[in-house]
């Protein structure tokens, strides 16, 4: 099966920790894709989906610690996005379980978007800070 959404080294923030991370919600998010073509997968679905919430919680705590460890001053703005994008994704897990196929499309749409948009244009923005720093 095709990847729904595929890392490349152009998402690399330069950080092979917070890349790693990227590289897993990429995993997860293909994960649930694939169970959404499959019937009667509701229960895995629940546990993929909240492995998404999970792992995105704990990747967003590391990132907003590497940003505050560099002195990045964009980082409550960043915070803030974080925040809104977790409280859309539980929005979206009860939109999925009531849904048909179109809106559930609509929805990794979104979540695909959401995490290219926002590596190239909001991570990208600590990254450039990040190879300025030199610590890391
Ligand atoms: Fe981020």
């Amino acid at each position: 099966m095709i990847d729904y959404i595929v890392w490349t080294d152009k998402l690399s923030v330069g950080d092979d920790v917070l890349d790693s991370h990227h590289r897993e919600i990429f995993d997860i998010l293909n994960s649930l894709y694939g169970l959404i073509q499959s019937q009667d997968a509701t229960q895995t679905m629940d546990e993929i989906w909240q492995k998404l919430e999970n792992y995105s919680l704990l990747h967003f705590s590391h990132e907003e610690k590497v940003m505050d460890e560099i002195g990045f001053p964009l980082i409550e703005e960043h915070r803030r996005i974080h925040q809104t994008y977790i409280r859309e994704i539980n929005l979206n897990r009860t939109q999925i379980y009531n849904s048909r196929q179109q809106e559930i499309e609509d929805v990794f749409h979104f979540l695909k978007t959401w995490w290219k948009n926002h590596i190239r244009k909001m991570d990208m923005k600590y990254s450039a800070y990040l190879a300025k720093s030199g610590e890391r």
